[in-house]
């Protein structure tokens, strides 16, 4: 097999690492070797005889300065016109004698491979607030936050992989375009290959048609009168979580996970929503629900401390500027055991700190917010539960019926499931998880309650009449995850590449 440094082109990464390995092996500091090299210019720097070139090429957070001389280079005069550009330059690699530097390029040629055509671009900008850059997604990586949060994020990724694969799951990713809507919150993107306008005739059609019949029949075919001609003669969507079919997987082969996308027409535009998202969910047989939170937690503090570790030089720069505080607030994360408390426990708490939360949040909600038993929790609620009663994750756990999807297994008591919301400081909920209701008398039973048509999950519940077992599993958003460990109350859409949500679609 051919080593892959000879297939692809030098980066910086390769120079230094060159480098290291000559100095640990003839611990000699007379290292001298002639590179090519192609990046883009972060810094430029000039003197009357000399200019400093910094370079980056996404290969390292760091920069390789390139040393150029007017009795070297014929070009040095208009070497300024390489601010912000992509250049390549030839040269001879020493140990720095300056400071800031391992190692520097004196360069004996160097040329534009692509200018920056307009004075006012955005990457010639002195200082940039990264909110700013949401309207540039497309030259963000230009940015050097952008290459630790990218770096991290990538990062994130890998443990992840390594974490599951070292504990034998199967990564499986089912198709995400599905005719199942596992959370049945109605948020779902319908996709069809038909014309738009034909689609609405044929809509506007159906109403007509109901208006004038106004019976029963006609409102229960509309939607195939809607979709019968259309690529699966039905209606299809876009998933909003592969659990139903990861349960399905899960059975015979024990632990299954993806990282596939879902989609989620939320009408939201906060910090921590996006029209679609990178999902992680597992699902893994013959668990209990404390098994399951358990899980979740180790998995957390598993990539976290990894990522901590391979992202130092990142997270050094990250704790100095945009995100101070970082470290430490990841390390509470690693080393703290996670505050494991029933919704009853959570709602006593909101109560008995009515005062305190209603004056923090005055701004944000009034005293009708504060939740009785059977209500959602709310996220200002959580916030106070987690930053300022435990001051490290919280795991909230059996909820009320109601207020959760039909799949989740009923516990003894016939008011709470067996599911359990995992809290981050400052971010909210991070994963929600659950055991499944694997029996099925109880599945139909809950499905009844919730008026939901069985006929759309009817593979679902045939799971239950062959071999059925207890399992459970769980949706982490990874996203909101990469926000967690790149920004203090950071804003999601500053961590992920070209995002989508509420009337936000750019690119
Ligand atoms: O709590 P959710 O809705 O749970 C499920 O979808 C389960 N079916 C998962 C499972 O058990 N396999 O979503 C799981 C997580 C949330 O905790 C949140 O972190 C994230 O997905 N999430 C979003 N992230 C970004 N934008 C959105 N609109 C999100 N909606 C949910
Ligand atoms: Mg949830």
């Amino acid at each position: 097999m051919k080593n892959i440094n000879n297939i692809l082109p030098i980066q910086i990464y390769d120079i230094y690492n060159d480098y290291n390995e000559y100095i640990k092996n003839s611990n000699l500091e007379d290292y001298s070797k002639e590179w090519t090299i192609q990046g883009w210019v972060r810094d430029f720097r000039a003197q009357a005889d000399n200019a400093f070139i910094k370079i980056y090429d996404g290969s390292i957070s760091d920069n390789l300065q390139i040393v150029c001389s007017r009795n070297i280079l014929d070009n040095f005069d208009i070497l300024e016109n390489l601010r912000g550009a992509t250049i390549e330059a030839k040269g001879q690699i020493i140990k720095s004698p300056g400071k800031g530097q391992l190692i520097e390029m004196i360069c004996t040629s160097i040329k534009s491979i692509g200018l920056i055509n307009d004075k006012n671009s955005i990457i010639l900008a002195k200082k940039v607030q990264i909110e700013t850059l949401r309207e540039y997604q497309h030259l963000r990586t230009r940015f050097i936050s952008f290459n630790y949060i990218y770096k991290i994020r990538s990062t994130l990724l890998k443990h992840i992989h390594n974490f599951f694969h070292s504990n034998r799951f199967y990564n499986l990713d089912p198709n995400v375009i599905t005719t199942s809507d596992c959370e049945g919150a109605g948020e779902i993107f319908t996709i069809s290959s038909l014309d738009s306008n034909e689609l609405i005739k044929r809509a506007e059609n159906t109403i007509i048609e109901h208006t004038l019949n106004s019976d029963k029949k006609t409102n229960l075919m509309s939607e195939t009168d809607i979709y019968n001609t259309d690529f699966f003669r039905k209606q299809a969507y876009l998933t909003v979580s592969s659990q139903l079919q990861l349960e399905s997987l899960c059975s015979g082969l024990s632990r299954v996970y993806t990282l596939n996308p879902s989609f989620r027409a939320e009408k939201s535009k906060t910090k921590r929503h996006l029209g679609c998202f990178t999902h992680l969910e597992w699902e893994i047989a013959f668990i209990d629900i404390n098994q399951l939170m358990d899980f979740s937690e180790t998995l957390i503090k598993y990539i976290i401390s990894k990522t901590l570790e391979e992202c130092s030089i990142e997270y050094a720069e990250l704790n100095k500027f945009i995100s101070k505080g970082i470290i430490e607030k990841l390390n509470i994360v690693i080393k703290e055991p996670f505050e494991k408390i029933t919704y009853d426990t959570a709602i006593e708490l909101i109560i008995q700190h009515k005062k305190q939360i209603l004056q923090l949040y005055s701004k944000e909600m009034t005293l009708e917010d504060i939740p009785k038993w059977g209500d959602d929790l709310g996220s200002y609620c959580e916030k106070y539960i987690c930053d300022y009663i435990y001051k490290k994750p919280v795991m909230v756990y059996n909820y009320p019926k109601d207020l959760k999807s039909f799949y989740m297994k009923l516990n003894d008591d016939n008011k709470t499931v067996q599911s359990c919301d995992v809290l981050m400081n400052s971010l909210g909920e991070l994963i929600g998880s659950s055991i499944r209701e694997d029996l099925y008398d109880k599945l139909i039973k809950r499905m009844d309650e919730k008026e939901m048509n069985k006929s759309k999950l009817d593979w679902y519940i045939d799971l239950r009449k062959n071999s059925t077992f207890a399992h459970g599993g769980a949706g982490l958003g990874f996203d909101r995850l990469v926000n967690f460990c790149c920004l203090m109350d950071g804003n999601i859409r500053d961590v992920v590449p070209f995002p989508v949500s509420y009337e936000e679609c750019k690119y």
